[in-house]
């Protein structure tokens, strides 16, 4: 396989690919983009980007996120989450370069008794799910050497996230309301982006879709709970009751999926890779 060079990383500002940053950096000569050098909502403009720099890997690590907003900005929503991707991956695959691309676990809809595994087919609920699912088929289709990392319940430091949420909250309310018939398992983005650029120095033949998120399992009430219990700055907290509430309790414009949970032998058998479980990965977060 090619040895590679040049990494073009697209999305340098996002909890993902701001890691990705330094995680990528011992692989190859890192041009890194994000808001206003590129806007992935006028596609065709990414071409010559990707033909400037000539990179041997593309790694998109940009993406439309606000999913309740993306039901009311669905075409936006669809050119940056599928359209900027395909003709990313098409320009990867012209240049002969390799494409990783981060998809969710948003593309299926929650209604199974176990975990999902990656030939389970989508069915995703939402806007945000739909165009996350397009992008996923759009790249295989281009015939690209390609991994998607479906990953779930992200959260960083960088960029708003649940935890950042949760610690804000603790300081403003005595009782906090989470949802406890989601179940997922949150992932530390500093995680995805070791075990992405692992895969990627490990990459021979392999490709495809991969499940990728840290060990174990939850609610968003449970996550809710130890993001509390684990605050290094506890004292400043006021919260004293975290109620679990169901779905239906906390109506959003975007239906999620109740059972997100992730079956990741594909990537422990095809690249040895495993993340350490989301409550060991929370208290690392929260190293200073
Ligand atoms: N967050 C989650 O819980 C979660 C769960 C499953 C999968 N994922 C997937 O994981 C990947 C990384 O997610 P993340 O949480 O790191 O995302 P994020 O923090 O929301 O970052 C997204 C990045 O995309 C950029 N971006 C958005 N619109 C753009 C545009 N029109 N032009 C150029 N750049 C644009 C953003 O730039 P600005 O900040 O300047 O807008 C930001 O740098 C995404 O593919 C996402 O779909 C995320």
């Amino acid at each position: 396989m090619r040895r590679i060079k040049k990494i073009l990383v697209v999305g340098r500002r996002g909890q993902v690919g701001w890691e990705l940053r330094r995680t990528l950096a011992p692989l190859g000569e890192i041009t890194a983009v994000d808001h206003p050098d590129i806007d992935l909502s006028a596609p065709e403009t990414l071409r010559s980007l990707v033909r400037d720099v000539g990179p041997d890997l593309v790694v998109n690590a940009a993406a439309y996120t606000a999913v309740d907003k993306a039901e009311d900005e669905t075409e936006l929503c669809r050119l940056i989450n599928a359209e900027a991707p395909r003709v990313l991956a098409e320009e990867a695959a012209r240049l002969g370069a390799r494409f990783v691309h981060f998809s969710t676990d948003y593309v299926y809809n929650g209604r199974k008794d176990g975990r999902w595994v990656e030939s389970d087919s989508p069915d995703p609920l939402s806007v945000y799910g739909r165009t996350k699912l397009e992008a996923d088929l759009a790249i295989a289709a281009t015939g690209v050497q390609h991994l998607i990392f479906r990953l779930q319940w992200v959260w960083g430091t960088r960029g708003g996230n649940f935890v950042k949420t949760m610690l804000r909250l603790s300081r403003s309310q005595e009782e906090i309301k989470v949802i406890d018939d989601q179940v997922g398992a949150p992932t530390y983005s500093r995680h995805i982006a070791e075990a992405a650029a692992l895969a990627v120095a490990r990459w021979d033949s392999q490709g495809g879709v991969y499940h990728l998120a840290n060990g174990g399992e939850t609610s968003w009430h449970g996550f809710a709970q130890a993001i509390f219990e684990e605050d290094p700055a506890r004292s400043e907290q006021i919260v004293k009751s975290c109620l679990p509430i169901p779905t239906s309790a906390y109506p959003t414009k975007a239906e999620r999926p109740l059972n997100s949970r992730l079956d990741q032998t594909r990537l422990l058998t095809d690249f040895d890779i495993r993340l350490p479980d989301w409550r060991s990965a929370l208290r690392d977060s929260f190293e200073p």
